[in-house]
């Protein structure tokens, strides 16, 4: 008999560790309520102490979505110290806990709330993948430059709550100024930006649940004082969570990127990530593939370690253009790492140059 999902479930689970205790996830009680369908949804609750760190979140999703078998995951973050009050409250008068008919239910389901346009956003992409670390941060930052560099009106929304790195890839964090009740995008490179990263502290928890996460995306869209845009560049979390829902009830999604980087495993991924925006009426424009090959810095040669083809049998498999395969060049690191995105630090590499084509195929 084939093992069961739930026990590829528990042991992914049980690989996951918390660094501040150095127990897994699972046996320590940190992950709880984790339910799972028949065709591989996998939701569970997390529960994040203060002083967790909230990357967590990232690495039990990443786990899950490695497992054989699951479709899609869902982490539902609570906060640790309230989940417990709130157990202990609940737990002696058990009954009392459910809501009765006169009653409106303690917690109302939210109605999902109608796309809002706004004007001066320009048109919205949303760069997404179904995989963590393949680069969407990396693709987001240096199309949105090249374009700030050909004229446009450019805004990056990092919408990545459990790892927001767009300020140290455009080297900019600071809190934004808030005018006229309205929030002052910073700006870099010529491009303007928000990012969660700016307003929360570096090593404080973030706890973003589904609603706190549709507001922070809210916010980000109506209260932002981002003047007039031709494009607005979304950089995702990986994968298919909060995120990506809350942005498309948000707002009027115009389209959608797919970064993948060659490798199978990375397009089965980032097929479900594209066919979750299909399904929503949000159209893939193209897809990108990231570390297509190693560019040497030294002698400027290809080198295909990785497999090839992935990122066209996916633009093939979703009848949408192959942008580009930027290589993996070790500068374009450096770049992020720095704060000056490839395309300002190296205009002339392959790289840049791929990149800077990919922008331009875009609002072609
Ligand atoms: N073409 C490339 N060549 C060399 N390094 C790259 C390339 N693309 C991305 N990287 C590096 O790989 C790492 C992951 O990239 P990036 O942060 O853009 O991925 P991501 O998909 O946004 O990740 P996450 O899921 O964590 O948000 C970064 O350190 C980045 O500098
Ligand atoms: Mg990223």
């Amino acid at each position: 008999m084939p093992e069961a999902l739930t026990t590829r479930i528990d042991r992914a689970l049980t690989a996951v560790k918390n660094p501040r205790t150095g127990t897994n996830v699972l046996s320590s009680g940190q992950v709880c309520d984790v339910a799972t369908t028949t065709d591989g949804k996998v939701r569970l609750t997390l529960l994040l102490a203060a002083n967790d760190d909230a990357t967590i979140a990232r690495s039990v999703r990443q786990a899950l979505e490695a497992v054989d078998g699951v479709t899609d995951v869902r982490v539902d973050v609570k906060d640790a110290s309230q989940a417990k009050a709130a157990q202990a409250a609940t737990a002696a008068p058990k009954r009392a806990a459910l809501p009765m008919m006169e009653q409106p239910a303690a917690a109302p389901r939210v109605a999902a709330p109608t796309p809002v346009t706004y004007p001066q956003l320009g048109k919205v992409i949303a760069v997404s993948s179904g995989k963590g670390g393949v680069g969407k941060s990396t693709v987001t930052v240096n199309i949105a430059v090249a374009l700030a560099k050909m004229g446009k009106r450019i805004g990056i929304m990092d919408a990545d709550i459990y790892g927001p790195n767009i300020p140290r890839m455009m080297g900019v964090n600071a809190p934004p100024p808030v005018e006229d009740e309205k929030i002052m995008p910073l700006e870099a490179h010529g491009v303007k930006l928000i990012s969660l990263g700016f307003l929360i502290e570096r090593d404080q928890p973030a706890i973003w649940r589904g609603p706190i996460v549709m507001k922070i995306i809210t916010q980000f869209l109506r209260d932002v004082n981002w003047g007039q845009l031709d494009y607005l560049f979304v950089d995702m979390p990986p994968g298919t969570g909060d995120a990506q829902l809350s942005l498309v009830q948000a707002t009027q999604v115009n389209g959608a990127v797919i970064v993948t980087t060659p490798q199978d495993v990375a397009v089965g991924d980032a097929l479900r990530g594209a066919k979750m925006f299909e399904r929503v009426g949000v159209p893939v424009m193209g897809v990108v593939e990231n570390m297509s090959y190693f560019e040497s810095p030294e002698t400027g040669k290809p080198l295909a370690i990785f497999g090839t083809g992935g990122g066209k049998r996916l633009a093939d498999e979703l009848g949408v253009p192959l942008l580009g395969e930027i290589p993996l060049y070790p500068p374009v690191l450096v770049g992020g790492d720095s704060g000056t995105p490839i395309v300002v630090a190296d205009p002339t590499s392959t790289a840049a140059k791929k990149l800077t084509e990919v922008a331009a195929k875009l609002i072609a």
